[in-house]
């Protein structure tokens, strides 16, 4: 027997469409952020009329809808008459200000960056907007390892709305005052979502995604309210991705419930990021973290520096606080001492809840 002999055949799948199940998949319409991609909007609505737009700073926790409400009003205006040049760049692909030129070029389709310097890229950039306003979104704006191109952005360029997202309110207070008070940001959080609107959310997907009657009612409720208890919409797209091939994998019609089972299963899994998705520097202090188990932040700090680190105390602190939201290491605040309060880390295997 051949080692593919019992598969189902391509038009047996159960799936009708899975890129609908994508993270990047951005829907006709995003329900349930109808107010939010309002104020975005508004925003930006000045750039229509010839002025400077608002800037705006959007956050909330992973997975409630952020980036793709964002790219869904982007999507509209793109579809729209008016003339104004959009940009979305994500800082985790894009970390230094260096790269955002490259990529600001990059987007507006101007080839000729080899050997430029930074103020010659944001020359060509600010060349080609002439006359024009822009969006520009900086998505996981956190992770970006320096924020000059903010302050330059804000400054050499006329009509903008410049949108930052991040998973993380404490970052707000970490940005530079020279930024700050150029940006004068408005705020928008991203809440988590109701029971009811994860319902919503991922029943559209099912219909979206599969063929007719392969998920039972029951199985769907399931996964929404596992989806509601983590607050992350990504996860009900993952146990129906995983349930369903697993389905595939039998040669089972219907999803049935051993299936969901081993999907949420390996849900710990799917919520600890792998080490090989961190940029260098945070697996370079989580690599110390996980030698020097159980010790104070300024200690490790200390090792840090001792290695040859380059980062800041503050930068440090940043990775550290991204380092345990993303469920790679344990923090734990202590009191007393003759230095005062302190966090200790420690390296953890499974995400927190
Ligand atoms: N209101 C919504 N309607 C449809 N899909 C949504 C909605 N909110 C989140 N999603 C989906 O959930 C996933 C996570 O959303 P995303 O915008 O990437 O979250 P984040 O807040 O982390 O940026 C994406 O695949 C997105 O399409
Ligand atoms: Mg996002």
């Amino acid at each position: 027997m051949g080692l593919f002999d019992d598969m189902l055949k391509a038009e047996e799948t159960l799936f009708r469409n899975d890129d609908a199940l994508d993270f990047e998949f951005v829907p006709k319409v995003v329900p349930f952020r109808e107010g939010e991609q309002r104020e975005v909007v508004n925003s930006v609505k000045p750039l229509l009329l010839s002025h400077t737009g608002r800037n705006i700073i959007i956050h909330g926790p992973p997975g409630v809808g952020k980036t793709v409400a964002v790219k869904h009003v982007l999507k509209e205006l793109e579809e729209s008459d008016w003339d104004i040049n959009l940009f979305y760049i994500n800082c985790w692909k894009k970390n230094t200000t260096y790269k955002v030129m490259l990529e600001l070029c990059e987007q507006l389709d101007f080839k000729f960056t080899q050997n430029k310097k930074i103020d010659e890229l944001l020359r060509v950039v600010k060349g080609l907007l002439t006359g024009r306003g822009a969006v520009l979104v900086f998505d996981e704006i956190d992770k970006a390892e320096d924020y000059d191109f903010l302050y330059l952005l804000t400054e050499e360029l006329y009509h903008k709305s410049i949108i930052l997202i991040t998973n993380h309110k404490e970052w707000i207070a970490t940005i530079d005052d020279r930024i700050r008070s150029r940006l004068m940001p408005g705020v928008i959080e991203f809440k988590p979502y109701t029971l009811e609107e994860v319902r919503g959310i991922l029943k559209e997907r099912v219909k979206l995604a599969f063929q007719e009657g392969v998920w039972e009612d029951s199985l769907v409720e399931e996964v929404c309210r596992i989806t509601h208890k983590f607050n992350d919409v990504r996860l009900g797209l993952f146990l129906l991705r995983e349930a369903a091939m697993g389905a595939e994998l039998e040669s089972s019609p219907r999803i049935k419930r051993a299936h969901l089972d081993k999907a949420i299963s390996r849900i710990n899994s799917f919520m600890v990021k792998a080490d090989s998705q961190l940029g260098d520097q945070s697996k370079e202090v989580l690599d110390i973290i996980k030698e020097n188990p159980n010790k104070k932040i300024g200690d490790i700090f200390l090792v840090y520096k001792e290695k040859g680190g380059s980062m800041s105390y503050r930068s440090f602190q940043r990775k550290i606080k991204s380092l345990s939201d993303n469920g790679f290491i344990e923090t734990k605040r202590i009191g007393g001492g003759k230095e005062g309060n302190t966090t200790i880390l420690s390296f953890t295997k499974g995400k927190k809840e």
